[in-house]
């Protein structure tokens, strides 16, 4: 599947696997959001591939909040009109790190990546 012309957020997107994959997308000519704990690392990655002709902007989240993910998925289509693509890169981090208590659920962190998804994805 191409991603050319596709609309994708990409969660931990300022270093590592989530800033490789943000670069990989934006060179097959997808539009990126990059959305990170690290705001100004969201920004460079963003800056990097609108530098080399893509569409990116970048958003400061912290994937563990509902409100965050939420204003991330309604950013990405204010910005872009759409999400086709969600690559939760940084949820396993979290997931690894955190326990989360939620008036939804409470427990393992092995829940929390389809917290982050379902929190996207209802903007759809
Ligand atoms: N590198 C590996 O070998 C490896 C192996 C297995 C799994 N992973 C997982 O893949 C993911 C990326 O790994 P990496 O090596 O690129 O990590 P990294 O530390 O280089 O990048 C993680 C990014 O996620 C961001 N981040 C952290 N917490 C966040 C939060 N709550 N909300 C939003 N952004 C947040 C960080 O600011 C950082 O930019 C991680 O979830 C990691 O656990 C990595």
């Amino acid at each position: 599947m191409s991603s050319n012309g596709r609309v994708a957020i990409v969660t931990g997107a300022a270093s590592g696997i989530g800033r490789a994959t943000a670069l990989l997308l934006a060179e097959e000519g997808a539009a990126v959001m990059v959305a990170d704990i690290d705001e100004s690392g969201a920004q460079a990655v963003a800056a990097e591939i609108v530098a080399a002709g893509g569409r990116s902007e970048s958003i400061a989240v912290d994937v563990s909040s509902v409100e965050g993910t939420e204003r991330m998925a309604a950013a990405t289509v204010d910005a872009f009109g759409g999400i086709d693509i969600l690559h939760n890169n940084a949820v396993l981090q979290v997931c690894m790190s955190q326990r989360i208590s939620t008036p939804w659920m409470s427990g393992t962190v092995s829940l929390l990546p389809i917290f982050g998804v379902s929190s996207s994805v209802r903007v759809l």
